[in-house]
């Protein structure tokens, strides 16, 4: 990321800045300021050192475009003058991600649309041997790949590249979020394969309530979720999940052989274990579902965080950590929503308006509860 490194200066001379659009003193006295420049803005830190100072973009806000921070320091040092030691604002951008058609953020998935008219989703695609299998296999049905391992993601991107398929998307998140994205009655099959048997932490498991009546839902009439597992403790734990559906059909299958098997599962074939395949059918059609969900604060009283705040609840947890104090209020550091992929943001309380920066967190149900739980704490 761009920073510089320059000799202390006095950075109250940023109050007569005119892209500054305020700044916010940590106890430590490190600050962050706000830098609005053409409808864009983000928070830059000053770290305060003995001998030198470090001026760069906030983490939280280090999406932000590379050229539009590279300005933004430019700007500094010409306005305050500043005796630059070192800074990397003249090297060439980073190179970007890998761009590609087939990857999705997930909130692609907010207004969902797609030409395919079979859609069939694999959740932990892991080495994607039967995704790419079956993708290849059905050039008319796209196919969704979730994982939450980011290098998994991208060797399915390189494979993508280079057998040209065209039918696959590929999503970098929580496979217990996505659903509640979907529309209703558009998924063909849902594929589940060796879920993490999290025999430890059950509530980690992707196969629970909530994931299986969103999968019902999300599935069209006769449409199916596929469980395969090699944990005993697993399948009786989803048969357990399966049978509180109150309309419900599954079936059960030990040790059948289907077409492709991943190496996953060959190693478990090898050590002579059962190889569980549970099938969950969706019985009726489900209502529509429009998610509607709302980050708004209303105006909060608060104006200093009385302590550093930690909850956890059974699915999320909210963490409201770094406060820089301005006199107008305050900004603080704040991780929240769920266990596998949290949101961090910037949490900006000016003159009793509250918002997240750099942009709001993705519309889920979790990251609303953790949401209304920060207006809890806002609230005293
Ligand atoms: C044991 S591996 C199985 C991989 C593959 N399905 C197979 O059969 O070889 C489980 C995979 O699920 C992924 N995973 C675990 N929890 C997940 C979640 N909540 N959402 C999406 N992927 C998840 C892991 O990263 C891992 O790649």
């Amino acid at each position: 990321m761009p920073h510089i490194k320059s000799e202390p200066f006095d950075t109250s001379k940023a109050d007569q800045l005119i892209l500054v659009d305020f700044r916010a003193i940590s106890k430590f006295g490190n600050e962050t300021w706000l830098v609005s420049k053409d409808g864009k803005s983000i928070f830059v830190d000053i770290i305060k050192r003995a001998n030198e100072y470090l001026v760069k973009p906030n983490k939280i806000t280090k999406g932000s475009d590379i050229s539009f921070v590279k300005t933004i320091l430019q700007y500094f040092i010409d306005e305050l003058n500043l005796k630059v030691i070192h800074s990397n604002i003249n090297v060439k951008p980073n190179r970007p991600k890998v761009a590609h058609f087939a990857h999705k953020s997930i909130e692609d998935f907010y207004r969902f649309k797609s030409k395919f008219r079979t859609i069939k989703l694999e959740v932990g695609f892991g080495s994607a041997r039967h995704l790419l299998y079956r993708a290849k296999e059905e050039p008319d049905t796209l196919f969704i790949g979730i994982e939450i391992h980011t290098p998994s993601i991208n060797q399915l991107l390189k494979q993508i590249n280079l057998q040209n398929l065209d039918n696959i998307w590929v999503v970098n998140y929580d496979a217990r979020l996505l659903l509640e994205m979907l529309p209703s009655n558009i998924l063909d099959t849902i594929y589940v394969h060796f879920p993490v048997p999290w025999d430890k932490k059950p509530h980690r498991r992707v196969i629970s309530n909530f994931f299986v009546d969103e999968a019902l839902r999300a599935l069209k009439v006769n449409g199916f979720l596929e469980l395969r597992s090699d944990s005993d403790n697993y399948y009786k734990y989803a048969l357990e999940v399966f049978s509180n559906q109150k309309v419900s059909k599954f079936s059960v299958d030990k040790n059948i052989d289907i077409e492709i098997i991943s190496k996953y599962e060959q190693r478990w074939r090898d050590m002579g274990k059962d190889i569980y395949t549970l099938k969950l059918s969706s019985l009726k059609e489900s209502p529509k579902r429009d998610i509607d969900i709302d980050f708004n604060f209303g105006t909060v009283a608060i104006k200093e965080l009385p302590n550093e705040e930690k909850f956890i609840g059974d699915d999320y947890f909210v963490h409201i950590a770094k406060e820089f104090k301005m006199d107008r209020g305050f900004v603080a550091e704040c991780s929240f929503g769920s266990f596998n992929i949290p949101e961090k943001k910037l949490l900006v309380v000016d003159r009793g308006r509250c918002y997240y920066m750099p942009s709001n967190p993705v519309k889920s149900l979790v990251n609303l509860k953790a949401h209304k739980k920060i207006i809890e704490v806002l609230n005293g």
